[in-house]
């Protein structure tokens, strides 16, 4: 993640640690204060017997209190650790979306009566304002494309349960960005290029099993 020239890798130990490595350009690096110098010096002395950045290892009682009583050390150790951590979850939290909306479309029981529902709640939740919240995007085309995706897996589901010796195929697809009435006169496809994957569908052979209840673009399964 980038923020402000400095590189911050996160790993997070769920069990035991939060721990976050900041890694400072040289840039940055020439500009620190005389503390975090030698905060920094002390973080690589040897005989401390424990290395920092190693969530298992910590220092010796002695060790430990030579480290707190550096003027330096507990403002950066906190600063790093802790305060810089809180900051970035309290500006990524708010915009982490719920997981139970993207679970419920990819559910293999979902019914084309649920899909009905849950295309019915966005508009619902669009008209109360609420759709954000509610974990869904600012885009009804989107939506009603993914509808369409999920509808025909569900479609294709019933075909193999109800008519599997009819041997028919049912797939989504998606064109690319093509230059249409509704496309505009910026996309990078022809007509005929954005044709090219529904007529692969629409002509697979006979005998052809696959692919089915997929979502394809340029003539190969996406999974989404
Ligand atoms: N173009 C792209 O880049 C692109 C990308 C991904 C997916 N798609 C999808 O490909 C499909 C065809 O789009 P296209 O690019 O070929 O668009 P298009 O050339 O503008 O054709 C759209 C067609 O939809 C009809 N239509 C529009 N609004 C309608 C309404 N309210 N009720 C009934 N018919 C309506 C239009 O009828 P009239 O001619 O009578 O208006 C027209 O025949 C769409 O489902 C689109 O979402 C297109």
């Amino acid at each position: 993640m980038e923020t402000g020239g400095k590189a911050i890798r996160v790993i997070v130990f769920f069990n035991f640690y939060l721990f976050m490595i900041v890694t400072h350009t040289e840039r940055e690096r020439g500009a620190e204060t005389q503390a975090e110098g030698e905060a920094g010096s002390m973080h690589r002395e040897p005989d401390m017997g424990f290395d920092p950045g190693s969530p298992g290892s910590c220092p010796g009682p002695k060790a430990g209190a030579k480290l707190l009583r550096h003027p330096g050390i507990p403002r950066i150790t906190l600063k790093t650790n802790f305060f810089a951590t809180r900051n970035v979850c309290n500006e990524l939290l708010p915009i982490i979306k719920p997981h139970d909306l993207q679970k419920k479309f990819q559910c293999e029981t979902l019914t084309e009566e649920d899909l009905v529902d849950l295309m019915k709640k966005f508009v619902e939740d669009t008209s109360n304002e609420v759709h954000e919240r509610e974990g869904w995007p600012n885009s009804a085309y989107g939506v009603s494309k993914l509808g369409v995706t999920v509808l025909s897996r569900i479609l294709a589901w019933r075909l193999d349960e109800k008519r599997k010796v009819d041997r028919i195929l049912l797939n989504a697809c998606c064109p690319g960005w093509v230059k249409t009435d509704m496309g505009g006169p910026y996309g990078p496809r022809t007509v005929e290029e954005g044709a090219k994957t529904p007529v692969y569908l629409a002509l697979l052979p006979p005998d052809a099993t696959e692919p089915h209840g997929q979502l394809v673009h340029d003539k190969v399964v996406l999974n989404w």
